[in-house]
């Protein structure tokens, strides 16, 4: 395991800077199978590398009630609601549709469900375990239309990381 990270130059494109905390991020993680312990380190590299208002995981659990919704797990960023029921929200609408959601002004959300005011766009990715969603990634920036085509490029990398490890548990 690395326990140095190198974040990358705030100057470099968000291309660059996910080309250069991924193979750090796998190599943290590699040897490790503890998908808790593993999570929390990944959002908080991908946090401090990429400067998000916000960034964690929702796992997909049963409540006392035998119905399932997501969790909040680790993620790094203001405190955040703790449960969101299948199709609320950005969250739980990624898990409902099984796929990715950009946001980019999530006041024009319906249902957006907001954690912190100052969140303004958002990415949702859900990870599967046996083709059902068992995790969503969420990341939450400031900034309008912060997230395209290269942030799901890359997430969807850290998605697949998830999912190998979710393959042993
Ligand atoms: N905005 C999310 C809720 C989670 S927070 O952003 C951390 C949603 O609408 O599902």
């Amino acid at each position: 395991m690395t326990e140095e990270i190198i974040i990358p130059d705030k100057q470099l494109a968000k291309k660059e800077k996910y080309e250069l905390l991924i193979p750090q991020i796998e190599a943290l993680v590699e040897g490790e199978d503890d998908l808790i312990a593993n999570v929390a380190n990944m959002v908080a590299v991908l946090k401090e590398g990429l400067n998000f208002l916000w960034i964690g995981v929702y796992f997909v659990k049963e409540n006392r009630k035998g119905e399932k919704e997501l969790v909040l797990g680790p993620f790094q960023g203001p405190v955040a609601c703790t449960r969101i029921k299948f199709g609320k929200g950005v969250c739980g609408a990624s898990w409902e549709q099984k796929k990715v959601i950009i946001v980019p002004d999530v006041d024009a959300f319906p249902g957006h469900i907001a954690c912190s005011s100052l969140s303004k766009s958002e990415i949702v990715l859900p990870v599967f375990k046996n083709n059902e969603v068992a995790i969503v990634l969420d990341v939450d920036s400031e900034r309008l239309s912060n997230f395209d085509e290269t942030d799901e490029k890359y997430l969807q990398k850290i998605v697949q990381m998830m999912e190998e490890m979710l393959k042993s548990i």
